[in-house]
């Protein structure tokens, strides 16, 4: 390649990452000035999500129908697998299901993977994960903590594309293998991390309101926090959710 044109390259690529790209998502490059034009249709009312039309599937019917069958966590997983109509799948490298050790009393329900996330097929792996793996060692707990482990998992299984909040549909569309993930993981208590997950298990959002006190969550005890990431572009807030910890660690010594 002349020279000219490698720094043109190199300045093209750039200007992409300036933009936010953070990773390329096809092996070839697109030329997209060669694509057909698209031709945009007006748009057609939408049918609400809990009312499929005539004829479509009922996805939200077919995720409850899987999660219910599935009888313990290793179906569960491959049932999760199997299900093709949560469209953030198809820009996903893998599910990222769940860390941890099933049946600890704490179950942690995050939001979505993220890019580090997706690549190791862990949940909380990233710098949100780091810090909440040094939350948990202040109160004598851990993922891996034989004498006191927690399991971990998130509402959505699959990256959303550049992390962008999950849609109110994609989360009821997989809020019953949540819900069947729950059940079969059996916690004494669960904690929600973030604005998301209260959204999926208490139907409601405003963390800031919501944390620090006990909730119910499918007839458990659920302890809403702020989420990791929060407290990483927040550090003033780490005070409140140390206040947060030190309730799950009295909860638990209760019994
Ligand atoms: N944030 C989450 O909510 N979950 C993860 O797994 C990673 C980051």
């Amino acid at each position: 390649m002349e020279s000219a044109e490698f720094h043109h390259a190199l300045a093209l690529l750039d200007w992409q990452v300036e933009l936010g790209a953070t990773e390329a998502i096809c092996d070839a490059p697109l030329n997209r000035y060669e694509a057909p034009a698209r031709i945009d249709t007006p748009k057609q009312p939408q049918a609400p999500a809990t009312a499929p039309a005539p004829g479509q599937v009922d996805a939200v019917e077919e995720a409850r129908q899987l999660a219910t069958a599935a009888t313990d966590l290793d179906c569960l997983r491959a049932a999760m697998e199997g299900f093709a109509h949560c469209d953030l799948k198809r820009g996903a490298r893998q599910l990222v299901f769940s860390d941890g050790i099933a049946g600890a009393p704490v179950m942690i329900v995050g939001e979505a993977p993220g890019r580090d996330e997706d690549l190791e097929g862990k949940p909380f792996v990233g710098r949100a994960g780091q810090l909440l793996d040094r939350m948990l060692a202040a109160i004598g707990m851990g993922r891996a903590d034989p004498d006191n482990p927690v399991y971990i998992t998130n509402v959505l299984p699959w990256r959303p594309p550049q992390n962008r909040d999950p849609s109110p549909e994609e989360i009821a569309m997989m809020r019953p293998f949540l819900e069947r993930h729950i059940a079969l993981a059996e916690p004494q208590v669960i904690v929600i991390m973030g604005n998301i997950s209260a959204q999926a298990l208490l139907a409601r959002r405003g963390i800031t309101r919501l944390r620090g006190t006990w909730a119910e969550a499918q007839g458990l005890p659920a302890l809403p926090m702020f989420h990791p990431a929060y407290l990483l572009r927040n550090p003033a807030a780490k005070r409140e959710a140390w206040a947060d910890l030190l309730e799950l660690k009295a909860r638990l010594s209760r019994g």
